[in-house]
């Protein structure tokens, strides 16, 4: 069996951790990524932490003859499919390119499998698809309502598209809400346009890029009027698709799994765990509530835990930390 995996988006946020959880469980990665929310420097501070040299393509997975002609399918074991657009505020704005480019990247991803006989498929879905649950924690079982944005949509069909293809074995992996960096701080969440995601804007407020930091809504059903969520460690979120390729090397599986802390905790809370921790103070102000926000959401986990043998072994403590030490080393 053949350890070349193809890691679509492998230099943004969670790929680029993944490809390191990868090379340590002795997978060999192969990178496929337009840098369009990433940069070729991941790639290099990916290398210096494996200590290898990590194969790359810079293609478009939309581009359906170069991602046939690039690269030697044959040789490939899986795919771990990362890339796509993933801001929910964007994506009601720019509706038609996150379909293109979410969809239309897996339609062609499940096509090369089938042509090539590639037998792995992981796929990268979110707790949007669950839109907004009547019941928590929410476990794979949870009924799937409409996702709040577009965004979530196109993670709903996709994972439709994967569920009624030929592929042998495939894992959906719904991931709650990734934050931290790798320990080095050489990787970690790194946008190119203004951050969508929490962790990152608390950590620019912190630095003094951002004046404040805006809370969307304070007048929630929740404990203290914030949104809660499920925060996980990224590298934590790496090791799963190790664990889902271990899986699928011994017993043919067709699953979705859940993959967060199995925690909820507000937006507030966060902030007070990260000026706690990193011993520094954000200024923060409440703003109105934004499209596309649910009031709460976090996981029952017990699925990954049984089947792939998983779990999350870091703290939310420390991947705030960790967090904070790659916004400061990034700048440098
Ligand atoms: N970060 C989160 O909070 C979160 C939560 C749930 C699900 N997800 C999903 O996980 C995956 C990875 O998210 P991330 O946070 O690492 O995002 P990211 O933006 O950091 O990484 C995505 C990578 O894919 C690349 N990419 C996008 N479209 C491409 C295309 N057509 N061809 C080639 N490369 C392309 C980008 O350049 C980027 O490097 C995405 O599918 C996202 O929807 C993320």
């Amino acid at each position: 069996m053949s350890k070349n995996i193809i890691v679509t988006g492998g230099a943004g946020y969670i790929g680029s951790h993944t490809v390191v959880e990868l090379v340590k469980f002795g997978f060999n990665p192969i990178i496929i990524d337009n840098f369009s929310n990433s940069s070729s420097s991941a790639i290099e501070n990916i290398e210096k932490i494996c200590k290898k040299k990590i194969d790359f393509f810079d293609l478009n997975c939309i581009d359906k003859l170069k991602m046939n002609n690039s690269i030697n399918w044959k040789k490939i074991d899986g795919i771990i499919h990362f890339a796509a657009l993933k801001s929910v505020s964007e994506s009601f704005e720019k509706k038609e390119k996150y379909f293109t480019n979410n969809i239309e990247s897996t339609k062609i991803l499940l096509n090369i499998c089938e042509v090539y006989n590639i037998k792995k498929f992981v796929f990268s879905s979110s707790c949007t698809v669950y839109g907004n649950p009547n019941n928590l924690p929410v476990t794979e079982k949870t009924e799937l309502k409409k996702p709040s944005s577009p965004y979530g949509e196109t993670k709903k069909i996709c994972e439709e598209m994967i569920k009624t293809s030929q592929i042998k074995n495939f894992i959906i992996l719904r991931y709650f809400n990734p934050i931290g960096a790798h320990e080095s701080a050489l990787i970690g969440e790194h946008p190119l346009n203004i951050p969508n995601n929490l962790v990152p804007l608390i950590c620019e407020c912190a630095i003094g890029k951002r004046e404040k930091l805006t809370i969307y809504g304070n007048d929630y059903p929740t404990r203290d009027g914030t949104c809660i969520r499920d925060y996980i460690h990224v590298c934590d979120v790496a090791q799963a698709h190790v664990y889902a390729f271990k899986k699928m090397n011994t017993k043919t599986t067709r699953k979705i799994f859940n993959i967060g802390l199995s925690k909820g905790i507000s937006v507030l809370e966060l902030i007070n765990l990260f000026e706690k921790n990193n011993n520094i103070k954000i200024n923060y102000e409440f703003g109105k509530r934004r499209e596309g926000d649910i009031e709460e959401i976090f996981a029952n986990c017990s699925l990954a835990e049984k089947e792939l043998n998983w779990s999350p072994k870091k703290t939310i403590q420390k991947a705030l930390i960790d967090a904070w030490r790659w916004e400061q080393k990034k700048l440098n």
